[in-house]
């Protein structure tokens, strides 16, 4: 039968490690609490910019633009259209929800995906839930012989550019 001092060396490597072990435990969770307390206050101190795309869009040449013709450009949300009157550039985001339109050729319209709204070329509003037509939007020439859109200003209708 072992005695009393050999019981004692035989549990003291049990108690040590347990005591490592949860010695451990402590330091791992005190890391992760800082490691979390430096992310949210890296995210907090950083700042909440929205960076946007620009209202100004540069659709090019207007030569690249064949009389009576309707371009719509996906990435900025607009068309540009010439007539014979001139240029000039409409919103392709639907007055009713905000979904973008598509120009049909061979029906000669702006007609709306989501919810049946159509335009005609010029804008007006032909049917659907649509409460208004789609805005014009300010078209000027750049130094550089550029047609220009600006996507935050709305112009009233027909008002063309002439080159
Ligand atoms: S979003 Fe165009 S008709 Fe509803």
């Amino acid at each position: 039968m072992p005695d009393e001092t050999q019981q004692m060396t035989q549990k003291l490597p049990a108690e040590f490690d347990r005591r490592a072990f949860f010695t451990k435990i402590g330091l791992g969770s005190l890391g992760i609490a800082a490691a979390g307390t430096v992310v949210f206050t890296y995210e907090f101190l950083s700042p909440n910019v929205l960076f946007e795309p620009s209202a100004i869009v540069n659709v090019g040449k207007p030569e690249n633009f064949a009389v009576n013709s309707v371009t719509m450009d996906v990435n900025s949300g607009i068309y540009l259209v010439r007539a014979d009157e001139g240029f000039f550039a409409l919103s392709a985001v639907c007055t009713h929800l905000g979904c973008l339109t598509a120009w049909n050729q061979d029906l000669g319209i702006i007609a709306c995906p989501c919810h049946g709204s159509k335009f005609t070329r010029t804008g007006e509003k032909i049917e659907g839930p649509a409460p208004k037509p789609l805005p014009w939007l300010k078209t000027s020439v750049s130094d550089e012989g550029d047609l220009i859109v600006d996507r935050s200003i709305d112009i009233p209708p027909l008002q063309y550019l002439r080159i």
